[in-house]
């Protein structure tokens, strides 16, 4: 199964990381949107990046340029009509990635690979509305993607081992490291990852230690890159309180109940860095 020609769906932060780092490793990409302006604003993230490398001494401007001439913008989904794999990186809501799948299913050819970035949404559910559900998988890159080096990814209950087998050597070559896990709520990374954060934000609604404190504690205690209030800050207070309500959901353990305060800061539309305010004010 060989994969050249890729298309990543949404190009928001993930979905603009994803093609990145794919232009980098020379696969063809196409980056969707629905509107130019959000192609436009991924495209220029990546431009960004870039720069930073070349300023660095790690790229050359040519190669800054090769890596730009692998993209190509797309503003509708017929698109994917040549595509050898689709990476869906659109907003985490099971009705629009299943209708985006059922799109999929119809447009693509027959050898196609549909994986999703989704970080949490079960594989299998998605998988279920097309007719080729052992073609579809779970792909699901870190933030920053162009920095972190796992890629979990997810079978669903009936991913082949073949598919499974292409996603693992392309992220080989995407120079990332991938890691095989099952669909269950949160797959491994946000299972762990969310209620810490829940319990980090637990700690702060209860008194027991002002914001900082706690992300000192985590940051110089544990050695953590972020505290864990400041990285939930990072990944969005929406996307964690709607993580949190997918574990809970899923697996109906009280263990997982999200946070007053998080559910606060969410309705206040405190959402973190992308807001302009989270736990910290960001300029
Ligand atoms: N895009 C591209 N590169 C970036 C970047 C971005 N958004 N942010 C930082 N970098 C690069 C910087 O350019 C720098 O590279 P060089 O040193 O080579 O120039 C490098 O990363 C380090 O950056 P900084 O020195 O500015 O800051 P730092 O040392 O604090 O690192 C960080 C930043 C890598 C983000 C680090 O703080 C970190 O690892 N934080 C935790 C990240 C994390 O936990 N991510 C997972 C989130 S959960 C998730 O994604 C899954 C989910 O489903 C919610």
């Amino acid at each position: 199964m060989t994969i050249q020609k890729v298309m990543v769906i949404g190009a928001g932060q993930m979905g603009s990381g994803i093609a990145q780092v794919c232009a980098q490793a020379g696969f063809e990409v196409k980056l969707n949107d629905r509107e130019e302006q959000y192609y436009e604003r991924g495209l220029q993230t990546i431009t960004k990046n870039l720069s930073r490398n070349v300023e660095k001494g790690r790229m050359t401007e040519e190669e800054k340029q090769a890596v730009l001439n692998n993209i190509t913008k797309s503003l509708t989904i017929e698109d994917a009509s040549d595509v050898d794999i689709v990476i869906e990186a659109a907003v985490e809501n099971m009705e629009i990635k299943q209708s985006i799948f059922k799109q999929l299913d119809e447009i693509t050819p027959k050898h196609t690979i549909l994986a999703t970035n989704t970080s949490s949404l079960p594989i299998t559910e998605i998988a279920a509305v097309t007719n080729r559900p052992e073609q579809v998988i779970g792909m699901h890159f870190m933030n920053p993607v162009p920095v972190m080096k796992l890629v979990e990814i997810i079978r669903g209950l009936a991913t082949s081992d073949e598919v499974y087998t292409a996603i693992e050597e392309m992220t080989k070559k995407l120079s990332k490291v991938p890691v095989e896990v099952n669909d269950f709520p949160g797959f491994v990374s946000n299972r762990i990852l969310m209620p810490m954060i829940n319990e980090a934000i637990y700690t702060l609604y209860e008194g027991v230690a002002s914001k900082e404190a706690i992300d000192d504690v985590m940051k110089l205690g544990m050695n953590h890159p972020m505290g864990p209030l400041q990285l939930a800050d990072f990944i969005g207070l929406d996307t964690c309180l709607y993580i949190m309500e997918i574990l809970h959901e899923g697996f109906g353990d009280s263990k997982y109940r999200p946070c007053p305060l998080l559910r606060k800061y969410v309705k206040a539309g405190w959402l973190g860095k992308k807001s302009g305010r989270g736990f910290y004010i960001y300029e």
